[in-house]
């Protein structure tokens, strides 16, 4: 029985509302397994912009840097803060997080569950079998590197993002692909742009070097447009997928469609500091603020649920509280309930709260 504390930072959009469900799964978990989570509750996103005048303040930077993990829903998407000409981004928030807390590596799991294979715009017979991670490298490349910035020449306006990677980056990340591939199919898939892009060969050749330490895990190497449609053409062929920033963020928002949908997709970010009960990561839905439906009790929570079950599984080592979870959304997805964005014609379409209190309830039994 232990105690835990989490920084839940539930941000913008719908990130609160779904945020509020993986807090009442996990108060159930507590309930019966007798844990006890301590929340501690802080602003990210445009609320902290409003109130502490960043998109989040160095006292929330120090309260996640105490706590065993960090619960996090969405931040940005609210127009007043978007566009080309905004001077502090929401999104801000997270790349501190990712940067400061050395939170390198993305792990995003796709396992579509069996009653949603209809629920995809993919043909059922193409997801059987699909089962794959994506790891995408977190804390590098585009998002980050220098320069980055848009400026006048005598010739008019010009901008420049700057695609940077070191060979120390790029190993520790494909050692991360490695070790979770020997918990799994045994298969890395390294997916690059080496046809192009000098990153991509250095970090072709360093896949390759670190393969040779896992002699028991195959690796092959896929361009990125031909990963693009492997996903779609045969997802069962992946196991584990490891690739750099820009290039999983892309990947992984069509992955998700194999899933049914985004409202599906939970993530983890690890780096490398541990706490008394295991990693220190950070945990999020991959769908983001998505404004058009906030505050509606329109939203999906699974993502944000599944996302609490992978905080207990990699930062609590608590697996089979982490399965209770799974087995909990599994079981009410198969008795016929449906969130908006996974309707199907004869089932049950149920609200974000609704969807909440279901696998919330579905644990205490
Ligand atoms: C994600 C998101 C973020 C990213 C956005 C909100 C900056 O799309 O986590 O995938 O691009 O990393
Ligand atoms: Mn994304």
């Amino acid at each position: 029985m232990g105690n835990y504390s989490i920084a839940v930072l539930a941000g913008d959009g719908i990130g609160p509302e779904v945020i509020e469900q993986a807090v009442r799964v996990l108060q159930n978990i507590g309930k019966r397994y007798g844990h006890t989570f301590n929340l501690q509750y802080a602003m990210v996103g445009v609320a902290a912009i409003e109130a502490e005048g960043n998109a989040i303040s160095d006292a929330t930077m120090q309260l996640c840097q105490r706590s065993d993990a960090i619960l996090f829903g969405a931040v940005g998407g609210i127009p007043r803060f978007e566009g080309p000409n905004s001077k502090i981004q929401p999104e801000r928030a997270l790349f501190r997080l990712r940067k400061e807390l050395a939170l390198y590596a993305n792990l995003r799991p796709i396992h579509p569950l069996k009653a949603l294979l209809n629920a995809s715009t993919i043909k059922p017979e193409a997801l059987q079998g699909t089962d794959l991670l994506v790891v995408r490298e977190l804390t590098g490349g585009l998002y980050f590197g220098k320069p980055s910035e848009i400026r006048e020449t005598s010739q008019g306006l010009e901008a420049v993002d700057t695609l940077l990677y070191s060979e120390k980056e790029i190993e520790r990340i494909v050692r991360t692909a490695f070790e979770l591939a020997r918990g799994r199919r045994k298969k890395v898939t390294s997916v690059d742009k080496a046809n192009v892009l000098s990153t991509s060969r250095l970090w072709r050749r360093t896949a390759d070097r670190i393969a040779q330490d896992y002699p028991d895990v195959s690796l092959e190497h896929l361009l990125v447009d031909t990963c693009a449609m492997q996903l779609i053409r045969q997802p069962s062929s992946f196991d584990v997928i490891v690739t750099e920033n820009m290039f999983g963020d892309i990947l992984t928002d069509e992955a998700s469609m194999l899933a049914g949908s985004m409202g599906m997709l939970p993530s983890a970010s690890l780096g490398t500091r541990e706490t008394a009960h295991g990693l220190f990561g950070l945990y999020e839905p991959i769908h983001g603020s998505a404004p058009d439906i906030a505050g509606q009790n329109k939203a999906n929570p699974i993502a944000a649920i599944l996302s609490a079950a992978m905080m207990l599984r990699h930062s609590f080592n608590l697996k089979q509280e982490a399965q209770t979870i799974e087995t909990a959304v599994e079981m009410v997805i198969e008795a016929g309930y449906r969130s908006v964005d996974l309707y199907e014609p004869g089932k049950e379409t149920v609200h974000t709260k609704e969807m909440g209190r279901l696998i919330a309830e579905a644990i205490t039994v």
